[in-house]
């Protein structure tokens, strides 16, 4: 084989890159990552300094240590895997880090999701703004026309959200927001709404999962009866 011909297929490794910014719901972005670790898919997570106070102030979780490798290890064991197992398949960027790997469009990836997405950084992205790695790594995903996928979390929206998601959508990313679902069985917890978002993103990197029952493809719903018994 020629010495600079790829390896085939390469996108089969390449990491997905995850951004979590300060919206609220660190939660699904941390539980996207353990899935996609659990699933043997690499990945490289870069969290918005805001991302830190509103993961800290909604989860109790801390990012320490002395470095990027450190900070991986602390997240690791707060989302409940093993440092040793899962270390070789993750990798964490401080956000100032305009030199790491997901900057440069010579950098394989799988795509990027950004989740929760706030509409700060949704703002930074549709203006072509990329001063900081959430907003770059999301800049040159779309310049390298791979998926882009944003779980954008406010609600209402106003016309500048509605105008940028449109910009986004127009340049190639997807809008995910993590909207409820009704689907049964998935829509009576937390848990449920929340793996039922993470599927749909899945679906649009085209990772094959079970994180949710497909429509047709359960058994036959059966409606319960909800029966709004307290006051409204
Ligand atoms: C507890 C908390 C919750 C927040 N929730 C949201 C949210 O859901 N959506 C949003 O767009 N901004 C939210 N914000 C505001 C953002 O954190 C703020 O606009 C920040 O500058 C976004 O910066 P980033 O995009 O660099 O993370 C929240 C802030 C705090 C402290």
């Amino acid at each position: 084989m020629h010495p600079h011909l790829p390896a085939p297929n390469p996108a089969d490794t390449a990491p997905v890159v995850v951004g979590i910014t300060g919206a609220s719901g660190s939660i699904i972005g941390f539980r996207f990552i353990k899935v996609l670790l659990q699933l043997g898919i690499p990945v490289e997570l870069v969290m918005t300094e805001k991302s830190l106070q509103v993961t800290h102030d909604e989860l109790g979780y801390k990012v320490s240590g002395a470095n990027e490798a450190a900070k991986a290890a602390s997240i690791l064991t707060e989302i409940g895997l093993d440092v040793d197992t899962y270390s070789p398949l993750f990798r964490f960027y401080g956000n100032h880090r305009l030199d790491a790997p997901p900057a440069s469009g010579t950098h394989l990836t799988r795509g990027m999701v950004i989740i929760p997405c706030s509409m700060g950084t949704m703002g930074r992205i549709a203006a072509g703004i990329g001063d900081n790695l959430v907003a770059r790594s999301a800049d040159v995903t779309l310049k390298e026309n791979r998926p882009l996928i944003l779980v954008p979390r406010e609600s209402p929206f106003n016309q500048i959200h509605l105008k940028n998601m449109l910009a986004l959508s127009q340049a190639g990313a997807k809008l995910v927001p993590p909207m409820l679902t009704f689907y049964l069985p998935d829509f009576d917890d937390m848990d449920g709404q929340i793996r039922y978002v993470l599927g749909k993103v899945l679906d649009l990197l085209r990772i094959p999962h079970n994180l949710h029952t497909r429509w047709g493809q359960q058994e036959t719903p059966q409606p319960q009866r909800h029966a709004l018994s307290q006051p409204v």
